[in-house]
């Protein structure tokens, strides 16, 4: 794979799959919004791992920003053989009465920018005829969780008809989508992350491992744990007005993972 970029690699599960890709001798490029972590982030990574790491700070709601990603997700000289679509936050509010400007952050972020860079990455792979994407979605997809779940089942759908299309040409697209994992996430959101007790809970390591491994089999979709599989199980089979009644949104807005 050679050089991987990732979004959102200054934390959670963007910042373990960093460590693994890193152990795995890849050259890294470090996507995220706050310089001061990005630079920490890659000088330990530089130090504990060996690895090449370069910064590139960027805001994914912002369309500047955007295009400096995918400059250098296109540059023929420095290619990218493996494309990240980490970055992504719970909003922490209901729909309705919730601010827009904030629901629109978290669309530009979770759907245009894992389009937009998807786009410029899979033409720049298979024009060289060989590369991976690997976008993380969530068990949220299943669910009727609020906007937070519709983004998230846009990533699994869109990465679906992604690997049909990229078939044959050595690029391939995987879906990750993990259930409660402890990150950052929750925090950033506001949400008290006690309410969910500990069978639920994943961490980090087992997420990122089981999503890279999936990458290098070309898998499509990718659900760590044997818990979470058949919770996904049960979701896409039950009738839809179950799902609704049993993972749908909260009158509080309660943001899920
Ligand atoms: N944690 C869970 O339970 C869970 C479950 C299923 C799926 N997921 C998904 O997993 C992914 C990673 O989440 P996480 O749990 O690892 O969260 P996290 O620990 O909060 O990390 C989020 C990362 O995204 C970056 N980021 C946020 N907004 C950004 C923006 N506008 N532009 C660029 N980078 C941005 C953050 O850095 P800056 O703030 O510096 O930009 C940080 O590096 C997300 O897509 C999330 O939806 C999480």
């Amino acid at each position: 794979m050679g050089t991987a970029l990732v979004t959102g690699a200054t934390s959670g599960i963007g910042l373990e799959l960093a460590w693994q890709l890193a152990q795995a001798h890849h050259r890294l490029i470090l996507v995220a919004r706050t310089e001061e972590r990005l630079g920490a982030v890659a000088e330990e990574l530089r130090q504990f791992a060996g690895v090449q790491v370069e910064v590139l700070p960027a805001d994914l709601a912002l369309r500047a920003d955007l295009d400096r990603v995918v400059e250098r997700l296109t540059s023929p000289r420095r290619p990218v053989g493996l494309l990240v679509n980490n970055a992504g936050f719970g909003l922490g509010q209901s729909f309705v009465g919730g601010e827009l400007a904030a629901e629109e952050r978290a669309l530009d972020v979770m759907v245009r920018a894992v389009m937009v860079l998807s786009h410029a990455a899979a033409g720049a792979m298979a024009e060289r005829g060989r590369g991976a994407i690997l976008n993380v979605s969530s068990v949220a997809a299943r669910t009727a969780m609020g906007t937070y779940a519709a983004h998230k089942a846009w990533v699994l759908s869109f990465t679906e008809g992604l690997a049909s299309e990229l078939e044959g040409t050595g690029v391939t697209a995987t879906a990750l989508c993990p259930g409660l994992v402890h990150t950052g996430f929750h925090a950033a959101a506001g949400v008290d992350d006690s309410t969910w007790s500990g069978p639920v809970w994943l961490d980090s390591e087992r997420v990122a491992a089981e999503g890279l491994a999936a990458v290098r089999r070309g898998q499509v979709i990718c659900t760590p744990s044997l818990r979470y599989r058949s919770a996904n199980a049960v979701l896409r089979t039950a009738p839809r007005w179950l799902v609704r009644k049993v993972a749908g949104t909260s009158r509080t807005g309660r943001p899920l993972e």
